[in-house]
């Protein structure tokens, strides 16, 4: 009788420690779906697309700009403006490509100029595309 006692009380832990190693495994699974919004972001199908409808056509090369700065592509892009520092590949802070879309950027305007300002969720894609290294692909 005292060994049945025995025998089910350590079951009964057993199964609270299972349980309690079940909350972990949990907790774990939040954590990696965290790490999915940080995924890479992708030139040509994230951040190309709201160079194309906020940007152009007044950084196209055809239109003579007066910020030197042609965003027809990846390679002009990554060339830069005047200022020079358009993109600083891993220090978006550095990189005027950044900062112009916020307010007060360190020379002339905030972009998109006079048109409609980007949303926080379109700086931060721009963002994290530069921390990430700037890879076309
Ligand atoms: C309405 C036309 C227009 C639009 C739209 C526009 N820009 Fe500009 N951009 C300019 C002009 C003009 C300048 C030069 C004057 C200044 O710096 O404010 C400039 C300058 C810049 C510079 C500085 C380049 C250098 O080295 O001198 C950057 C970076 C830039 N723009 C990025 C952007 C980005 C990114 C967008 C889209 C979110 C954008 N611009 C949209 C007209 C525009």
């Amino acid at each position: 009788m005292e060994r049945r006692v025995v025998f089910v009380a350590v079951l009964l832990l057993l199964t609270v420690a299972g349980a309690f190693g079940q909350e972990k495994t949990k907790k774990k699974g939040t954590s990696s779906s965290r790490e999915t919004n940080s995924a890479k972001i992708d030139f040509a199908k994230e951040v190309f697309p709201i160079i194309r409808s906020n940007c152009l056509p007044c950084h196209l090369a055809e239109n003579e700009n007066p910020s030197g700065l042609a965003l027809d592509n990846y390679e002009t892009l990554m060339k830069g403006g005047e200022h020079g520092n358009t993109v600083v590949p891993g220090k978006p802070k550095e990189s005027n490509l950044y900062l112009k879309l916020l307010p007060n950027p360190p020379f002339g305007k905030q972009m998109a100029r006079n048109r409609k300002k980007l949303s926080e969720e379109e700086i931060m894609t721009i963002y994290k595309w530069i921390e990430q290294g700037a890879k076309e692909k």
